[in-house]
């Protein structure tokens, strides 16, 4: 009812609208068309009189004149008749002719015309023919009342607005029967869905009170749905604790071992004693704030000179040296598995080809050998370490292709999650490699398998595609091979915020400060930083260029502006890396001289390892960093320094081919292999206003902060969970199934496989 009400509401709405728009076209069109019609008559009559008229006038025939326009007039419409002559008198007229009416008030040419006048108080045509007379030409006048037209108006109006209100009400009747139809379905399928979530709840309710598997499944099924929930939620506030949270309820009681090639704490003997040492790795970086929120093994290369004097008979240490939360357990190589292994393979091998750095990667057998071995070894270690059938173990990078499946030969229960932190070429890049099946199939292994960046994932993907047998869904990213599934996903890699490095900082200006004061430049010296391992992925060469350029072009810089590059020494066996150091130390010294004068160098050198906290002194004494990478899979360099940037000034300038400037796009983004574009952009970043500075930065920071790196490992572990509980519901439902079939079992399956 209330519909049809609405509806016939609407409807009247409708026609009241229209008829207000067409109204007055409509009786405008119909008083046209009456006018025209006492026209059309006008003509007929003055042509049937014509010729009597002028007989008449000629005789001056007044009484056989008054007689004719009496016959005329009796035509209902004719309401006078008469004659004005050239004097613009009225000489002749018919007895009814107003008498307000005057010759003066029609229009009188030599040719027919018609004029609208008021007569005798009403609405009248005046049509005013012309007739030669001996005295001049004389009009004949005829009046016709137009009160008909107006009425004829009004009664097309009354008709338009009859047939609109019928053409609405049946219109809305119409509407309102398709509405209540269509209304009614709905309701029948909203009533439905109500009935099947009463339904589904009830069997859930069953399954609850149902003792023994059934009800094991029904637990796991609503812990699978927390496990989603809390992915879903994986935005907001990832920090140690709420990560301990995460694993505490969605992995209770599971054992967390990582392997990596680089340990994190690195001892080595000095003049002084042993020395404690923090590698200068992107993955360290990452994995060392995870492992000190969850705890766990850490098993790595033990690579420093007094690692072994540490350990324990295990080899084994608790670290953090101040504070232990986890263990890191120590793999010892011989020189030659680590030449083979480290240097040979990983590093002259895989290195190169995954980057897009033209540097030609080298493929020894003898190199191949000692890689599978190596990753044997680890397998080895992590059987040991590993305390039960089913730990998480998580496997880093390149040194470790072949683990993930060795551990899955060995530890089928196993969750292996390999993240591969550095990117992945396409597939035309990696046929060059002899081993690519071997390798491919390595990583396979692994339940989940991360890279920083869809891009690298869909390359991976492409890669299986082409060398090895396996089924490929694209849309849930998963490759299946052997019966095996592992799903590739992209997992950006961050790192803690706050960063522990920035505890117990100086403020920025006191930084700054001493930082100038440490290297023998200026209070007001404006200072550029670039620190990273000296390898030439960084594009250190390229940076120091733009800087010689920026001089050229700009010498207005020379002795205010001093580029800083901090390059800690990296695999310094290997000839890359000595001809990459060799040249960047000789273009340091050709730039020095070319800009350089008493007391100023613009580049200054150090290649030396820094340690966090100092490393985040520089970043806050700088008022720019460039990270130009030529090829890299994140840069946590790039993270660092927006990090240690509490003041939210300073402007980080970061190469398109670093994996970060997916995410710190308010950076200045820049393609390094363009010198003098990069020059322009050190040039725009020493003139840019403290505001801009600021108003990137901010963006920035809240990005880092939030996308931190526990929110990276929390991903991962809750997407391992996940599987985890997916897993055992696929298990107990076929344990069930081969039990005793129950009514609602191919519900369960479909539960347990979707998403
Ligand atoms: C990159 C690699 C890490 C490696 C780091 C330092 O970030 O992805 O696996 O640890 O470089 O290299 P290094 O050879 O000194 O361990």
């Amino acid at each position: 009812m209330k519909l049809i009400v609405r509806y016939g509401t609407v409807a009247l709405a409708i026609v009241a609208t229209a008829i207000l728009v067409i109204s007055p076209f409509a009786t405008s069109f119909v008083e046209q068309w009456s006018r025209r019609d006492v026209e059309l008559r006008s003509k007929l009559v003055f042509n049937s009189v014509r010729n009597e008229m002028s007989n008449l006038l000629a005789a001056n025939a007044t009484a056989q004149i008054g007689a004719l326009f009496e016959q005329l007039a009796l035509d209902e419409r004719l309401l006078a008749i008469g004659f004005c002559d050239s004097n613009a008198v009225l000489r002749h007229s018919n007895k009814v002719m107003p008498a307000d009416f005057s010759c003066q008030q029609v229009a009188r040419s030599d040719q027919e015309s018609f004029s609208t006048i008021q007569s005798a108080g009403r609405p009248t045509v005046a049509g005013s023919f012309p007739i030669p007379t001996d005295a001049g030409p004389g009009h004949l006048i005829l009046l016709h009342d137009l009160t008909f037209a107006q009425e004829r108006g009004a009664q097309a109006r009354g008709w338009l607005m009859i047939a609109l209100a019928i053409v609405a009400l049946v219109g809305a009747a119409l509407a309102s029967l398709i509405a209540l139809f269509i209304m009614r379905r709905w309701l029948q399928s909203v009533r439905s869905a109500i009935e099947e979530v009463k339904n589904g709840r009830r069997d859930r309710d069953e399954m609850v009170e149902s003792p023994g598997v059934a009800g094991e499944i029904q637990r796991l099924i609503r812990n699978l749905d927390e496990t989603r929930r809390l992915i879903d939620a994986a935005y907001t506030d990832w920090n140690p604790e709420t990560l301990r949270r995460a694993l505490a309820s969605q992995l209770p009681n599971t054992e967390i071992i990582v392997v990596s090639n680089r340990e994190p704490y690195i001892h080595n003997r000095g003049p002084n004693g042993i020395l404690l040492q923090t590698p200068a790795s992107g993955l360290v970086a990452a994995i060392e704030p995870v492992m000190r929120a969850c705890g766990g093994t850490w098993i790595a290369h033990g690579s420093g000179s007094a690692d072994r004097e540490i350990v324990d008979a295990h080899d084994r240490i608790r670290v953090p040296p101040a504070s232990p939360t986890y263990t890191l357990r120590r793999v010892w190589l011989s020189e030659e598995e680590r030449d083979g292994y480290y240097y040979g393979f990983a590093n002259e091998g895989l290195w190169p080809l995954c980057h897009i750095a033209f540097v030609r990667p080298r493929f020894r057998e003898s190199d191949w050998d000692q890689y599978r071995a190596v990753n044997a070894r680890f397998a080895d270690a992590v059987v040991k370490e590993a305390t039960r059938p089913d730990p998480i173990i998580l496997v880093q990078d390149y040194h470790f292709a072949l683990l993930p499946k060795m551990l899955r030969e060995r530890l089928p229960e196993a969750t292996i999650i390999t993240f591969w932190h550095i990117p992945w070429p396409n597939s035309e890049v990696f046929s060059i490699c002899p081993w690519k099946e071997e390798i491919i199939s390595g990583l396979l292994g692994s339940t989940v398998l991360g890279f920083h960046t869809q891009f690298h994932c869909n390359n991976f993907i492409d890669t299986v595609d082409r060398f090895v047998q396996s089924r490929i869904d694209r849309e849930h990213a998963s490759i299946t091979i052997g019966g095996h599934e592992t799903f590739v996903r992209p997992y950006p890699i961050s790192i803690e915020w706050p960063p522990a490095a920035l505890a117990g900082q100086k403020p920025v200006r006191e930084c700054r400060k001493s930082v100038r004061a440490r290297l023998g430049l200026a209070d007001d010296i404006c200072l550029g930083i670039g620190i990273e391992r000296f390898d030439y992925t960084k594009g250190i060469i390229d940076r120091m260029l733009s800087v010689d350029r920026l001089l050229t072009i700009h010498p207005e810089w020379k002795k205010s502006f001093v580029f800083l590059q901090i390059a800690a020494p990296t695999r310094s066996k290997l000839s890359a890396y000595i001809d990459l150091q060799a040249e960047a130390q000789a273009l340091a010294e050709q730039i020095n001289a070319r800009h350089g004068s008493e007391g100023y160098k613009p580049i200054l050198l150090l290649i030396e390892h820094y340690e966090p906290e100092r490393v985040f002194e520089l970043f806050r004494a700088a008022d720019l960093c460039v990270v130009s990478s030529l090829h890299d899979g994140m840069n946590l360099v790039a993270k660092e320094f927006v990090a240690s940037r509490d003041d939210e000034c300073g402007v980080l300038i970061l190469s398109s081919f670093a994996g970060a400037s997916r995410e710190l796009s308010e950076a200045l983004i820049v393609n390094p292999y363009d010198s003098h574009a990069m020059s322009e952009t050190l040039q725009r970043a020493l003139y840019m206003p403290k505001v801009e500075q600021q108003a990137r930065m901010q963006v920035m920071r809240n990005i880092v902060r939030a996308r931190n790196v526990h929110r990276w490992a929390g991903q991962m572990l809750l997407e391992a969970a996940q599987l985890r509980k997916r897993h055992e519901i696929m298990r107990m439902t076929s344990q069930e199934r081969s039990s005793a079939p129950a009514p609602s079992r191919s519900r369960i399956v479909k539960l347990a496989v979707t998403k």
